[in-house]
């Protein structure tokens, strides 16, 4: 069942070249082109792996969509909602978590329009919502999502492709082929620096902040290593105190307007004793000469740069839980799928 590979998660997170393809090649129906288009604003509403990819989705599509675009978690919509008007969206893999559902009927019943992203055709959420845009990622078996997350990915940036009248055509159409060439990265190096820690970080800022919190995730689930997900200029505010030689900061650091400013980060936290291992693309020198470990990304787009450098921390997680000899598939005190409240 693991077609050969020693976890369903390995196996999952190698799939996920597929899940991304398969979720942009079916593509959306008019009923979801309908109401995407219409919408003057947005609530998202997710637990877990799910909030990451709407908080992704945020920062993606507020400024290119120009609509207010709120994300809130399941758990917390129910007893402080945000205001009840325009679209709301529930992302989930499962399509049953009970806190996401909740939400998704208050919403209903203050009238507001509802939109489901689930993985699981005929789910609780595909029966509360209005209306379901289907990702195409395939029965996920491991705890930790992974090929969900990419799929969530496919289907939010479908959303604003549509809104910017398919501006992203081409990109989303080839964004496969750079998730494929990141599965094999050595981690080996980073991995033997985590391993023997007792804290992560993981850093980043604009989109590669929600990145940063999925990565930290990942690490505490499959690992049990506390890691701890932060905008980067936030670590100054608190955190830089817990920084140690015997700490290291996971940087995700691809080129673009926060670029200087990342770089600028990684030199403090250098300065704190802090061991940085840091995602760059290919060829920049600049970042490689100040960090302890480079690891490389391809040079793309920058929508693309969410999914590779996001697949980058899933293998960091993974080869340091299988360092461990962690239970990676069946993480201790977690289900696949959280039904109560
Ligand atoms: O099925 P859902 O997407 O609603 O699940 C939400 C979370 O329980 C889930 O993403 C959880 O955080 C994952 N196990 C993380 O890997």
């Amino acid at each position: 069942k693991k077609g050969g590979f020693a976890h369903f998660m390995l196996k999952e997170i190698f799939e996920q070249p597929q899940a991304f393809y398969e979720t942009i090649r079916v593509g959306v129906d008019d009923a979801v082109r309908k109401v995407i288009r219409s919408a003057e604003e947005i609530t998202l509403v997710a637990c877990g792996t799910s909030y990451h990819t709407a908080l992704i989705f945020k920062y993606l599509a507020e400024p290119l969509c120009n609509i207010p675009i709120r994300v809130e978690l399941g758990s917390e919509f129910k007893y402080y909602p945000p205001p009840l008007r325009g679209l709301v969206i529930a992302v989930t893999q499962s399509g049953e978590t009970a806190d996401t559902m909740a939400a998704l009927k208050m919403a209903k019943a203050h009238n507001c329009p509802t939109f489901a992203i689930t993985n699981v055709q005929g789910s609780t959420v595909t029966r509360i919502a209005d209306t379901t845009l289907m990702m195409r990622a395939g029965p996920e078996i491991s705890v930790a999502a992974t090929k969900s997350y990419i799929a969530q990915l496919a289907a939010l940036m479908q959303i604003v492709n549509i809104r910017c009248d398919g501006a992203f055509d081409d990109m989303l159409a080839h964004a496969h082929l750079a998730i494929d060439e990141v599965l094999l990265q050595d981690m080996a190096d980073a991995v033997a620096l985590c391993r023997t820690a007792e804290h992560v970080f993981f850093v980043g800022r604009g989109p590669f902040y929600p990145v940063s919190l999925e990565g930290a995730l990942k690490m505490k689930e499959i690992s049990y290593i506390h890691a701890e997900g932060y905008a980067a200029g936030e670590l100054k505010h608190g955190p830089f105190a817990l920084l140690t030689p015997e700490t290291p900061v996971v940087a995700v650091c691809p080129p673009g307007a926060t670029y200087p400013v990342m770089v600028s980060n990684i030199k403090e936290m250098k300065a704190r004793r802090a061991p940085i291992i840091a995602l760059g693309v290919k060829g920049d020198s600049e970042l490689e000469e100040i960090v302890d470990i480079f690891i490389p990304i391809p040079d793309t787009h920058p929508m693309v740069q969410v999914l590779t450098t996001s697949v980058v921390l899933q293998l960091l997680s993974y080869h340091t839980a299988c360092a461990l000899q962690c239970d990676i598939d069946k993480p201790r005190n977690l289900a696949k799928s959280v039904t109560v409240e």
